[in-house]
């Protein structure tokens, strides 16, 4: 049985003071949740995290990776450098660097590759947009978008983890319904299964409008095994509400 993951996305968000008091409001509501929790945050603040977190049940991610090892490669920050930090989780794949950053499914794969060489666990991210939900592709995107994780990364594939976010839920307050969530989740596990035998252990999430009103409901879909969730980590206590559920 797969323990509940809840993550939250801080994106480009935060600041020294602001962070510090988050996580002190986080802390302070950790007790009775059982699930596993993490906050995954801005390069900048990794080493201020690591300290704020020491010791706590809250473990630490980061959002992006170098799908190169060192080098002449500016701006970039590699798994190794992400070690340093106690780093256990890192997204890779998230819809705004395939976007704004033009990444591709290969470089994607790469920065799970890299991350998992690392002992760094990849939450790879997948999803469809509006069109394509529309033009009937949903099914053929997210599995192509997986597929080019599963070819590089074969025999350690059950060490990922998979957020599934259609790009139509993010930051919009329209979340998926909680079938429309379960049959994405369903197809994506089978996909895992034809490709390892030890594909229930991967933890597959839901991303896109997560809130403390709609979290219930997707949690309760079998296939469903947490969270990643972007403004409502934010608030210390709708984050709690949502670790809450993910404990039960
Ligand atoms: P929101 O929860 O703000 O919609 O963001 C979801 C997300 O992109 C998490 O990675």
């Amino acid at each position: 049985m797969r323990s509940k993951l809840m993550v939250g996305n801080w994106k480009m968000n935060g600041s020294l003071a602001d962070n510090a008091s988050l996580v002190s409001e986080l802390l302070a509501g950790m007790a009775g949740v059982h699930c596993r929790a993490a906050v995954c945050v801005p390069t900048a603040y990794l080493a201020q995290l690591q300290n704020l977190l020491s010791g706590s049940s809250i473990e630490l991610g980061a959002q992006d990776v170098s799908a190169h090892d060192f080098g002449p490669y500016t701006g970039e920050v590699s798994a190794r450098m992400l070690q340093d930090f106690a780093v256990r989780y890192c997204i890779v794949g998230h819809s705004e660097r395939r976007m704004h950053h033009a990444e591709s499914d290969v470089l994607v794969a790469a920065k799970a590759q890299r991350a998992l060489a690392a002992g760094i666990t990849p939450i790879v991210c997948l999803g469809e947009s509006l069109a394509e939900r529309e033009a009937g592709q949903t099914e053929a995107v997210v599995k192509r978008q997986l597929a080019a994780v599963i070819h590089a990364n074969g025999h350690c594939i059950s060490e990922i983890v998979v957020a599934y976010e259609p790009l139509w839920a993010i930051g919009t307050g329209l979340t998926a319904t909680p079938d429309q969530a379960q049959q994405l989740h369903a197809v994506l596990r089978a996909q895992l299964q034809a490709a390892s035998a030890h594909a229930d252990r991967v933890s597959i999430l839901y991303g896109g409008s997560m809130t403390a009103a709609t979290a219930a409901q997707l949690l309760a879909q079998p296939d469903v095994d947490g969270g990643l969730i972007g403004g409502a980590a934010l608030k210390a206590s709708e984050f709690l509400s949502m670790l809450a559920m993910a404990s039960r």
